[in-house]
């Protein structure tokens, strides 16, 4: 170590205290003498000694009393005992306690003491090098979890997208209604803050599973997708797949695993009517739950091929008749003790999204959710706008 090697002594006999003094200063350290503990505990305080040398019987306090305390001043500090053979089994707490890295009897032999001091500054600089590795290691180690995070978080963010514009596509190829995936899923983020959800990650996982619920019709034939008229047994079949199929894409992803089992349950009905499993009431995980009250209210003030959009109103009628059988009651009284302006902020906050979107040529410079909650965020008023062109029609 290229450091000065800096050694504390004390002991309160002045010819010995001067005596080891001499030894350690012809052996080329930088020694500071004590007579007293007390003053030896002020030095510990001023700067760092890497070595420490103590009488054990002294006045004012014990032996292990001046150990402990300098130990919890400087706890890297080596510390050695010079002691009267007698002290020796006084000195057995302080061993004990871990604070002495040798002990060595009075009077000394020259070259022991030279060599135990030499050992002792020798400890300290291993440990202390250890100390700065360690310190390095973790730096390191910290850093690489910050990257393996930002790293997640691109994956994570990529990921989203591609999913966002395969939806967008998904709602396009089913014509019935433009962004049906994305109005839905933040209907249901809305119905469950309402009812109380407050974890981040869970209204997350809602939010996704509502917008990916019909990400499995990928797998569903144009023929059987788009077919005018009522299916047949075996396109029923093949309709009734795309949650399972939902399913087993998002389980390659793995921060959608949760969000997957929304996907999975989204066509189920409360009263177990639904499919894939006939599931019933809290058998079905809330967020598939809730899905089923905003993709109801979704279906009817939408405007559809076959018939025009219908009012609020007759929504929530149609919607509290069929709570209790289709839907969840909690879901649907969540839903009605928030006003319509609500629910159209929310219509009007995806399709401005979705129209600059377009205006972008497809793909957003940033994150649909992220924008879509910067523009509600900044018009929190508007909610008294005029209704959307889409309800009441
Ligand atoms: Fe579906």
């Amino acid at each position: 170590m290229s450091e000065v090697e800096r050694l504390l002594v004390v002991d309160d006999e002045a010819p010995i205290l001067h005596a080891l003094q001499r030894t350690f200063e012809a052996a080329g350290y930088q020694v500071t003498a004590c007579a007293d503990p007390a003053e030896a505990l002020d030095r510990l305080r001023e700067k760092p000694y890497q070595v420490l040398s103590a009488d054990y019987m002294m006045p004012g306090m014990t032996g292990a009393e001046f150990l402990a305390q300098a130990k919890a001043l400087q706890p890297e500090t080596i510390r050695i005992l010079v002691t009267a053979a007698h002290d020796f089994s006084a000195a057995v707490d302080a061993i004990n306690n871990g604070e002495i890295f040798r002990i060595l009897a009075k009077p000394w032999n020259r070259v022991e003491l030279l060599g135990t001091v030499r050992q002792a500054f020798d400890t300290y600089a291993l440990r202390e090098k250890n100390r700065q590795l360690t310190a390095i290691v973790q730096s390191q180690n910290a850093e690489l979890a910050m990257l393996n995070k930002g790293l997640e978080r691109l994956v994570e963010e990529r990921t989203t997208n591609l999913l966002d514009g395969m939806v967008a596509v998904l709602d396009y190829r089913d014509t019935e209604t433009q962004w049906h995936s994305r109005r839905v899923s933040r209907f249901t983020r809305r119905i469950a803050e309402q009812l109380g959800v407050k974890d981040p990650l869970e209204l997350r996982t809602i939010e996704m599973g509502a917008l990916l619920h019909d990400i499995g019709k990928i797998g569903v034939r144009d023929a059987v997708l788009l077919k005018p008229g009522p299916l047949d047994q075996d396109e029923w079949t093949e309709m009734r797949e795309h949650p399972r199929l939902g399913w087993a894409l998002l389980q390659r992803i793995e921060f959608l695993r949760d969000a997957s089992v929304i996907v999975l349950q989204h066509q189920e009905r409360y009263d177990g009517g639904g499919y894939p499993a006939g599931l019933k009431a809290e058998q079905i995980v809330l967020g598939a739950r809730l899905f089923a009250v905003a993709d109801t209210y979704d279906a009817i003030t939408s405007d559809r091929p076959y018939r025009k959009a219908q009012s609020h109103d007759q929504a929530i009628t149609e919607m509290q008749r069929v709570a209790g059988t289709q839907l969840d009651p909690r879901g649907v009284a969540a839903f009605c003790g928030l006003p319509e302006a609500e629910w159209q902020a929310i219509r009007r906050d995806v399709e401005k999204i979705s129209l600059l979107e377009q205006e972008w040529g497809w793909t957003p410079p940033k994150r649909i959710f992220e924008q879509i909650r910067e523009i509600a965020s900044r018009q929190k008023q508007p909610i008294s706008d005029p209704p959307p062109h889409v309800s009441g029609s």
